[in-house]
């Protein structure tokens, strides 16, 4: 890698991130139900029908993870709680085993010299809400809010930033509306209930924790670059209707305190009664935005009820999830949010990067993870030398993890894991960061 951490602003952030369902082990600890779980139990839903009860056992193997975390040299850690480790029923009585891992992992983390980045929900829904209706209950914003004080205050002493809820457009749409994540819905009113819920949920909770005395709270949203398939106007509304249910509903909700009008055309119908009425509560007032980014796609227009347009493969060179590699939409999201969005609040990659096998059958040869994630800093310099408040990037993952409905098939991680003996090995693009990050 040639771009090093003297290539960035004093100060500016470097870090990796994990999410609890994806690397922890639910299995282990007195964890309750969620509905990932449900999920993958259900056939169709993920290769081989792979779940997170074991994962990377970083529940037993946390300290070695950090050990990994501090020796690349970065400066934060990335990590999330999960609601039913610490709530198996998502209200209620709370798992003391639960408290008492974040409490030692928190520690941890401050003990090797890194800041603790907290998020506080990364999917892993407990089952017993999802009971409930889950994000189609308007209840869940009080159940969410709740989670969070108990679970703040017992580590928000030492957590350095905290952000409510993990790319809202997956909870809601990815998971409500496309089916491909729990809890595999195809509907369009649960997904618009979802889509206000969400944000009724991060508006609610940031409060609380603000009125308890919690300070760097942040929004961590995820964005995907819509290029029209070809240069109709059907296209060009296509693509435009893509971005504005994808990347503008969630922060013009929060920011701009409304919903972006293509997408409200179609999921106002929808919409929950009185959802006007929530947008004070949803634009508390943030002190950073996070922004996760992998990838674009090609839009083009389809038949059948609204929205009415479908992905269509594109050109460039792709990840092993079959995402394209465009590094220059990361650049056009960090302009568009300070300029439409945030204004001046602190913008962080909260997630970048790639899956990938590697190269001649060794996992840990992995050159273009290299070279991804350097054409991705390169974008974060333009930005920054544009005058974008950009303050960190993190990297998405510090380990390869359960990748969802992919299952275990699909490689994010700096460091590779054996998931028969939980080995951990670092790639050679581990060791080409800690090189770029260390200080003379
Ligand atoms: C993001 C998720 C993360 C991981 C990466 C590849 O959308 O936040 O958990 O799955 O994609």
């Amino acid at each position: 890698m040639k771009l090093a951490r003297g290539d960035f602003p004093e100060g500016f952030l470097f870090g990796a991130a994990t999410s609890s369902y994806q690397i922890e082990g639910h299995a282990f600890g007195g964890a309750g139900r969620t509905h990932w779980d449900d999920f993958a139990a259900t056939p169709g839903n993920v290769v081989r029908a792979e779940n997170g009860a074991r994962a990377c056992e970083h529940y037993h193997r946390w300290a070695e993870d950090l050990d990994l975390m501090a020796a690349a040299n970065f400066d934060a850690y990335r990590f999330s709680l999960s609601w039913a480790r610490i709530l198996p029923e998502g209200r209620g009585t709370a798992n003391p085993e639960g408290l008492d891992f974040y409490d030692r992992l928190v520690d941890g983390i401050c003990a090797r010299g890194l800041k603790p980045m907290a998020q506080l929900y990364h999917w892993e829904l407990p089952s017993a809400l999802a009971d409930r209706g889950g994000w189609r209950n308007r209840d869940i914003a009080g159940w969410f809010a709740d989670f969070a004080e108990r679970i703040m205050a017992r580590i928000g002493d030492r957590v350095w930033a905290v952000a409510p809820i993990n790319e809202p457009w997956c909870v809601a749409w990815l998971s409500h509306f496309l089916g491909l994540h729990a809890p595999g819905l195809r509907d369009i009113r649960a997904a618009a209930r979802a889509m206000h819920h969400v944000l009724l949920a991060h508006g609610t909770a940031v409060g609380a924790l603000r009125a308890a005395g919690i300070g760097n709270i942040g929004g961590v949203f995820n964005f995907e670059y819509a290029a029209p398939a070809d240069a109709s106007a059907g296209a060009g509304a296509a693509a435009d209707l893509y971005d504005a249910i994808y990347n503008r509903w969630f922060v013009s909700a929060v920011f701009n305190g409304a919903y972006p009008e293509p997408a409200l055309k179609g999921l106002e119908p929808h919409l929950p009664a009185g959802w006007q009425d929530d947008f004070a509560t949803i634009g508390a007032p943030l002190d950073w935005v996070g922004a996760n980014y992998y990838t674009r796609k090609l839009i083009a227009p389809d038949t059948g009820p609204w929205p009415a347009l479908r992905e269509v493969p594109g050109p460039l060179p792709k990840t092993d999830m079959g995402w394209e590699i465009f590094p220059e939409g990361l650049g056009h999201f960090l302009v568009r949010l300070a300029r439409d969005h945030s204004g001046p609040l602190p913008i962080y990659v909260t997630e970048n990067g790639m899956a990938s096998a590697g190269q001649g059958g060794d996992p840990a040869q992995d050159p273009e993870r290299t070279a991804y994630l350097e054409a991705h800093l390169e974008e974060v310099r333009r930005a920054i030398a544009a005058g974008v408040p950009v303050a960190g990037y993190v990297v998405w993952s510090l380990l390869d993890n359960y990748e969802w409905a992919a299952g275990y098939d699909k490689r994010f991680g700096l460091v590779h894991v054996d998931f028969e003996t939980m080995e951990r090995r670092p790639k050679a693009s581990y060791r080409a960061l800690a090189r770029a990050l260390s200080r003379p």
